[in-house]
């Protein structure tokens, strides 16, 4: 009794003056994005915010009822799921073989292409929101405080502009690549370009490349994402607003992610890092797993999981992956839903689902064969498990290509990959003590922070709402002009101030030497 009187006064002391319910409106990106920003919206409710998430109604992911949010529908289609599949598959047959530079490029042009045909729907779907006279009047007179939104895609930016809030982005990419390109400074020759799959530490043929990877990929994105934006500005906004400067004048970015996984780099005073915001402690297993895990006695578990939609894709590869697992003494839990493997050795345990969090924090956890998807990095740094990667599309590489510098990872490209070579990587890993030692320093770098990455998040939501958004934080960078940021014209300035005054010194000293000599002739004379 007296216990709780203590906690309630604790718990109402710890919460800052002037904290009432938040009205949050959130604008998500679908598909795996959406399952980030549900952490963060599960949050915002057990705090007691209220909050409001728009959908379209073919939506994927994102539940038109939930106990956490009330939902608003347009009637849109944007997230098709066979067309993603089928863009996926694609993908996947691209990768599983040998290819050259021009299929590489050729590819790239092919899945912008796609990935601006969502970007138009995603234009088209705000549209209809605010043409939507109703939907309009009952947005503004429901009294938001701020807007929530994944800049993956453009939607949120708009609507947070057009209803004037407050604007916090839960962000990784955005629609010119990695959040940070966006609004910090970020020299190219030792911040590598997202893609690029280099290091801090570049050689110059590698910087050349970073370089021309970011014109190339500054270029693609202006031009396929951008234009549809710049449309849909100009014709609800006028031609004096720019989508880009709409965003960059976000008032606070939740980075998903941290130091532990990305290489040092500038940054601004309104970046919020919250990378593994959504890792939690491990529970036990189901009873049967546990049995099946403690079967695996001195050797230890492996555990794999490539993703939904990869696994049953993967064809081929599954079958030398399986007769690989088959050679080695520890046990196997893999999550596939494919067809099941011919090869697969009695130590391999097929599931559709697993508890990939509990099964990291296992103890007898040896190594975590993964493709580098969402979570599955941030869990094993967490937990401290190193990986075996199989890379297979979108920024996977890249993250992956970062636990390798780490020492973390070992990485295969699936083109190609066969048994022995499968094998030999898996042994590796398993038994070279260095990637666990380096997983496990990442580990306790990841947890020594002052506050949890996702209390981090919630205080600065809790920020914005409180003080009507973050204005102080943000630079004045992005409303310069390119000349003008380089202070070019500054330099310009300077060096004609030095070039005509060495030109003057010149002509006074050429004077100067002239009549003289000419003083010296006339006298002599
Ligand atoms: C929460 O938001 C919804 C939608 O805007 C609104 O209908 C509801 O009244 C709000 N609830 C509270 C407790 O403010
Ligand atoms: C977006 O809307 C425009 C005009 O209504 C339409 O022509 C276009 O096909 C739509 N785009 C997509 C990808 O649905
Ligand atoms: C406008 O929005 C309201 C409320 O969400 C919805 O009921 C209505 O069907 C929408 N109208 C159109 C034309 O989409
Ligand atoms: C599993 O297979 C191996 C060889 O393929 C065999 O030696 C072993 O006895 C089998 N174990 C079980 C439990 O069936
Ligand atoms: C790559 O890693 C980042 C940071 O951990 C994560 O946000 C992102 O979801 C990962 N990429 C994919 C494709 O999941």
């Amino acid at each position: 009794m007296y216990h709780s009187a203590i906690l309630t006064i604790l718990s109402l002391l710890s919460v800052p003056c002037g904290v009432y319910s938040g009205q949050i409106l959130v604008y998500p990106v679908d598909g795996s994005h959406w399952i980030n920003m549900k952490v963060i919206i599960m949050e915002l409710h057990s705090k007691g915010h209220n909050i409001t998430v728009i959908r379209s109604s073919d939506s994927m992911y994102v539940k038109e009822e939930s106990p956490y949010y009330s939902s608003i529908t347009v009637g849109v289609g944007v997230y098709n799921d066979e067309y993603f599949t089928s863009f996926v598959s694609l993908l996947l047959q691209f990768r599983q073989h040998k290819r050259s530079s021009w299929d590489e490029l050729m590819f790239a042009v092919e899945s912008m292409k796609m990935l601006s045909e969502i970007h138009e729907k995603i234009c088209n779907m705000t549209a209809m929101i605010f043409e939507n006279e109703t939907l309009m009047k009952s947005l503004q007179e429901a009294k938001f405080d701020m807007v929530l939104a994944d800049p993956a895609m453009g939607g949120g930016v708009l609507l947070a502009h057009k209803l004037g809030l407050p604007l916090v982005f839960n962000v990784r990419w955005t629609i010119l690549g990695d959040g940070h390109f966006a609004i910090a400074p970020s020299p190219l020759s030792y911040v590598p370009v997202p893609g690029a799959e280099l290091t801090d530490k570049m050689t110059f043929i590698q910087r050349v490349t970073n370089v021309l990877i970011y014109f190339y990929t500054y270029y693609q994105q202006e031009n396929y994402f951008g234009q549809h934006y710049k449309v849909f500005c100009q014709k609800y906004f006028g031609p004096d607003v720019d989508y880009f400067s709409l965003f960059q004048n976000a008032d606070i970015w939740l980075m998903r992610n941290d130091f532990t996984f990305e290489f040092p780099r500038p940054t601004m005073p309104n970046v919020v890092y919250m990378g593994g915001f959504q890792c939690k402690p491990s529970n036990p297993l189901p009873d049967d797993l546990e049995k099946f895990v403690q079967s695996s006695g001195k050797h230890g578990v492996i555990i794999m999981s490539l993703g939904s939609i990869f696994g049953e894709l993967l064809g081929d590869i599954t079958n030398e992956i399986a007769a690989a697992f088959a050679q080695l003494p520890q046990k196997v839990i893999w999550r596939h839903t494919g067809p099941r493997p011919s090869t697969l050795g009695n130590n391999t345990l097929l599931v559709d689902w697993m508890p990939q969090n509990d099964l990291l924090g296992h103890p007898k956890t040896k190594v975590f064969v993964a493709h580098g998807g969402t979570n599955g990095i941030q869990e094993a740094i967490y937990h401290g498990v190193p990986i075996l990667g199989l890379p297979l599309a979108f920024d996977q590489p890249d993250n992956l290509s970062r636990m390798r510098e780490k020492g973390t990872a070992k990485v295969l490209d699936i083109s190609g990959l066969d048994r022995s070579v499968f094998l030999e990587a898996l042994k590796e890993v398993l038994y070279n003590p260095s990637y666990r030692e380096n997983m496990q320093k990442l580990s306790r770098l990841h947890h020594d922070q002052p506050i949890k990455p996702l209390d981090h998040a919630i205080f600065w939501i809790e920020y914005v709402i409180r003080n009507g958004g973050a204005p102080h934080l943000r630079t004045q960078s992005f409303r310069m002009s390119w000349i003008t940021y380089h202070s070019l014209d500054v330099m310009l300035t300077l060096l004609g101030v030095v070039l005509i005054n060495g030109w003057l010194t010149f002509l006074v000293l050429r004077y100067l030497c002239f009549t003289v000599i000419f003083k010296k002739k006339f006298k002599r004379e």
